[in-house]
């Protein structure tokens, strides 16, 4: 059975990815420093072997490259007031983070890196449906931040053969999501919300539309981005429905 590295695993995202990963009896390492992440996503994922450290440590992350066949690179800061009230962070987390895991990916051997790409490489062009191969505006330090991890992911497969592949995800919602933060989606805090019977309050008309995309969509197009004979070293966007609007 391969070895997947899932960085962020104690996150939203990641701690799906490791369900699936281990329900199909899968070997699994996690990468987490915990920053956003919490202990309680990772109950009943004992199976996998937790590793606690930061990607913005080089040798943390050859560490947790050695002997791993592929790697899912979820962590990051994933957030865009945060990126905005403190830049430094979210590059280090973001950029930095992503260099280093790639390095120690390159060095250590490892058959492939899906990475986690951000719909906010698009910025806020207007035209719809957003195309994989449209011009990138991200607008806030975070999108471009995440934007420089998908770069780096494409030059260390043009320079060093690494193969990579960028998933850029829309707005995705589901279990593990953490509701309590001021960074928080707004679907998680509207249906914490409404679970409690507390009204939701909408900045703005409400028309804001966006694809929101449910986790076991994203958790599907990682197994797939794993094993794809698709062009490597690019970006691909994963949505799901049309446009809905907060209203
Ligand atoms: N949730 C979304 O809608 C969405 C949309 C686009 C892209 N993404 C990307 O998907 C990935 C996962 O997002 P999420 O929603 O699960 O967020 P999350 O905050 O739940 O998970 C991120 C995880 O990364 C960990 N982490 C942060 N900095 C780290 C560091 N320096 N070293 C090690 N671990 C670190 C956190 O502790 C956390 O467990 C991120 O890369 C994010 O940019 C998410």
């Amino acid at each position: 059975m391969p070895l997947n590295l899932v960085t962020g695993g104690a996150g939203f995202i990641g701690s799906n990815l490791i369900r699936r990963l281990l329900s199909q009896g899968e070997q699994v390492r996690i990468l987490d420093n915990f920053a956003t992440g919490h202990r309680h996503n990772l109950t009943g994922l004992e199976r996998a072997e937790l590793m606690e450290g930061d990607i913005t440590d080089l040798a943390t992350c050859e560490a947790a490259c050695r002997g791993v066949d592929f790697v899912f690179h979820q962590a990051a800061l994933p957030s865009v007031p945060r990126s905005v009230a403190d830049p430094i962070s979210s590059h280090h987390a973001c950029a930095t983070g992503t260099v280093n895991l790639l390095w120690a990916a390159h060095r250590n051997g490892v058959k492939r890196v899906v990475y986690a790409g951000s719909s906010s490489a698009y910025g806020d062009t207007p035209t719809l449906p957003k195309r994989d191969d449209m011009p990138v505006a991200p607008r806030s330090p975070y999108a471009v931040a995440k934007l420089a991890g998908e770069q780096y992911c494409r030059a260390f497969t043009l320079c060093h053969g690494l193969e990579t592949v960028t998933l850029r995800y829309f707005n995705v919602f589901g279990p593990a999501q953490d509701p309590g933060s001021p960074y928080s989606g707004v679907l998680s805090v509207f249906i914490t919300r409404l679970l409690r019977g507390q009204p939701c309050t909408i900045n703005g008309d409400g028309e804001t539309s966006r694809d929101f995309t449910y986790i076991d969509t994203v958790i599907s197009a990682n197994l797939l981005a794993r094993q794809s004979a698709a062009p490597l070293g690019r970006a691909y966007s994963v949505g799901c429905s049309p446009r809905v609007t907060l209203n």
